[in-house]
């Protein structure tokens, strides 16, 4: 039994009423951007609230890349941080590698297991066992466009690929940058998986980056994914490489470009700003039907300390409780991963993303994204990335990015 520290005897104590105890926390996070950093000041201000002392540790970079190599350096010298933003296998792969603390009384006493939809529970499981808490549900398939930028040339949000390049052909033809990228692998990845969603469809996206079939992944279809990317790969302007995602997001704020095709995080950014759905900024789905998934989680590492074992147990009830998922996803632009907090005060962005979730568990298309880490294990999803970026990032042919594709998914077996 991996589940080394359970929460429940300062659970008990908490929910018995005042403590003597002074909950700690030490959370390692990667939430750095304007949106973000206003969503986990929430949690911040909760957690203080109720007597806690909360140590901050941001390690900017979005995806998480950076901040997953901090905790990794942590972990090693033996010193694991109290509270981690960990999501999909990940949360399982530390678990077999540290043991992860047991939530599962704060789970209980507050009945997660009734609010939370089973798919999304599933992955906040460790042998049957809660060791993390979902705050969230992020749908990564969106497009974001420039409302003023695209009234100005006539152009409505694409529904198909096709549709997509005919849009940006024109805007780029008319002097306008049609696509804001940032040249980062994840936001390559993030941008190919839509793609494989769009062209695919959602059980081509299950075959090729869920189950890693080689079929799909050497496929006709996997060849039109990558020819698609060598086409998007045209519409971004000369100085992407590199650019962090909030940046690229600034660009569509600022009608340096027309679109960005990034999760809703990025309405995190516009929200900040100021800017309204439908007036500065279009929210569609990215061409093609489904729902690419990507819930954020904490999960806690085995420490030793009172203090530090009811500042887990304090920091999982709130992200769990229902005023918090409210407020942070109001901010962060996801929305809540409870089922039973109310959308009114949300955006049509947020309320479109509710319906199409529920559509997608009814039909299949309910898909967990392999960009953000919710779909494979960290070894088999970086061979992809690898792939994905190294054919963006040169002449590749699509005929070789699929033998790659497949050679790199086999070895990372
Ligand atoms: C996380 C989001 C975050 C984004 C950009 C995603 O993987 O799930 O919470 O805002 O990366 O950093």
């Amino acid at each position: 039994m991996k589940l080394k520290t359970v929460l429940a005897a300062s659970t008990a104590v908490m929910m018995a009423g005042p403590v003597l105890a002074n909950p700690q926390a030490e959370v390692l996070h990667w939430w750095t951007s304007g949106g973000e950093a206003r969503s986990v000041a929430v949690l911040q201000e909760q957690f203080a609230a109720e007597g806690g002392t909360w140590t901050d540790m941001p390690v900017a970079g979005g995806g998480g890349d950076a901040a997953m190599t901090a905790l990794r350096a942590r972990v090693l010298s033996g010193n694991a941080p109290t509270a981690v933003q960990l999501k999909g296998p990940a949360i399982q792969e530390w678990y077999e590698e540290t043991g992860l603390a047991d939530i599962g009384a704060v789970a209980e006493e507050n009945g997660w297991a009734d609010v939370l939809p089973a798919q999304i529970a599933e992955h906040m499981k460790c042998e049957g066992e809660w060791c993390a808490a979902p705050v969230n549900v992020h749908r990564v398939n969106w497009i974001w466009g420039n409302k003023q930028i695209l009234d100005e040339h006539g152009i409505e949000m694409p529904t198909t690929w096709d549709e997509f390049n005919a849009a940006a052909a024109k805007l780029q033809e008319a002097g306008v940058t049609p696509l804001a990228h940032g040249g980062q692998a994840w936001q390559d990845a993030t941008v190919f998986e839509t793609v494989v969603l769009g062209i695919g469809g959602p059980e081509f996206f299950q075959q090729a980056l869920v189950d890693l079939d080689p079929e799909a992944l050497t496929s006709d279809t996997m060849k039109q994914v990558f020819d698609q990317m060598r086409t998007i790969r045209g519409y971004v302007d000369p100085n992407f490489s590199g650019r962090d995602w909030n940046l690229a997001t600034a660009m569509v704020m600022n009608g340096e470009a027309a679109f960005q095709i990034m999760g809703d995080w990025a309405k995190g950014e516009f929200l900040a700003a100021g800017k309204e759905p439908g007036t500065d900024f279009v929210c569609a789905q990215t061409p093609g039907n489904g729902f690419l998934y990507n819930v954020d989680s904490f999960a806690f590492f085995n420490v030793e300390g009172d203090d530090k074992q009811q500042g887990q147990a304090l920091l999982a009830r709130l992200i769990m409780g229902e005023d918090f998922q409210k407020t942070f996803n109001l901010n962060k632009g996801s929305i809540p991963a409870r089922t039973d907090v109310a959308l009114d005060e949300f955006d049509s962005c947020a309320v479109a993303s509710a319906e199409a979730m529920n559509a997608g568990a009814q039909d299949g298309s309910l898909l967990p994204s392999y960009a953000h880490g919710m779909a494979l294990r960290g070894a088999p999803a970086g061979a992809i990335t690898d792939v994905v970026t190294a054919h963006f990032n040169s002449d590749m042919s699509s005929d070789d990015a699929v033998q790659q594709l497949a050679d790199a998914v086999a070895n990372a077996m």
